[in-house]
């Protein structure tokens, strides 16, 4: 496998027990991987873009949270709707979702 473009880390409140429970698992934050995860299998975009899903990053307020590499940029509150648009706008056109950014 080569080094993808984008990292692309999606909070899911997985824990180091292997148990799932917390504020981004409770807002759907599965559901919002399955999502990118299928948006970049229909756009051939698997060598470019890697989706991990991840722990807690210590700002559930705001959850569910997506942090995408290598620019480093957080996004808040994404929701399964929000995907299409992520996948598109940001990793298709570089340009980041400002509407959703944690600045
Ligand atoms: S559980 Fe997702 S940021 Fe804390």
């Amino acid at each position: 496998m080569q080094k993808p473009k984008y990292h692309v880390f999606v909070c899911s409140s997985s824990r180091i027990n292997g148990q799932q429970k917390g504020y981004c698992y409770s807002k759907e934050s599965v559901d919002v991987v399955q999502r990118f995860i299928e948006e970049i299998e229909g756009r051939e975009l698997t060598d470019e873009v890697m989706i991990t899903n991840t722990g807690c990053f210590g700002i559930c307020n705001l959850g569910p949270i997506v942090v995408v590499y290598p620019e480093g940029v957080w996004y808040k509150e994404v929701t399964v709707d929000d995907v299409e648009e992520i996948v598109e706008s940001h990793f298709e056109n570089g340009e980041k979702v400002t509407r959703l950014e944690i600045v």
